[in-house]
């Protein structure tokens, strides 16, 4: 498995990986439009030269901000989402990031689990953020420094 930069070629594969993951994906076009913003990260794990996981974050000034995070299914617990919140951090500290942040629904004990592996701790929560099901969201951040 490696982790490199999501190309164009790529968003076919991101687009359904987002559709098998979450209530509601991303579009390939929103997608696109994201990875064509400058302030945007993305990063793609492959595997035999098949996408099987994503990650997207933008960058505002000095502050990260993750939209998603996928694996694929069949390729989940054997280190996909580690490899790809690793190099996220990574990023984050050669950029000088004072944090990263994201929102995750309350009940996603898997996510909530790795992204505290990485020392993102409970920052807030938002009422009602998600539907389908409606659900708390919890915005967790991981501080640098
Ligand atoms: C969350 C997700 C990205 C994790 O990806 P993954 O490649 O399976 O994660 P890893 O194998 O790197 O696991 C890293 C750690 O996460 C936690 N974890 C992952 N899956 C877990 C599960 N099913 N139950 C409990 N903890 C889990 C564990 O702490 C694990 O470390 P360990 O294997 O040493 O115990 C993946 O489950 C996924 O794509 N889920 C659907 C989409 C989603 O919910 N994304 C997050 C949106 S905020």
């Amino acid at each position: 498995m490696r982790i490199e930069p999501l190309s164009k070629s790529q968003l076919d594969a991101a687009a359904e990986l987002e559709r098998r993951c979450f209530a509601h994906p991303w579009s390939r076009d929103s997608l696109q439009s994201e990875l064509m913003n400058p302030n945007s990260v993305f990063l793609a794990a492959c595997e035999d030269d098949r996408l099987i996981g994503y990650v997207g974050m933008s960058v505002v000034v000095d502050e990260g901000y993750i939209f998603n995070v996928a694996v694929d299914e069949a390729h989940r617990r054997r280190g996909v989402g580690s490899a790809l919140i690793r190099e996220l951090v990574t990023y984050g500290k050669k950029h000088g990031l004072c944090f990263i942040t994201l929102e995750v629904r309350q009940s996603n004990a898997p996510a909530i689990a790795l992204y505290r592996q990485f020392g993102f701790i409970k920052a807030g929560e938002r009422k009602d953020y998600y539907s389908d099901p409606k659900e708390n969201a919890l915005l967790m951040t991981k501080y640098f420094n």
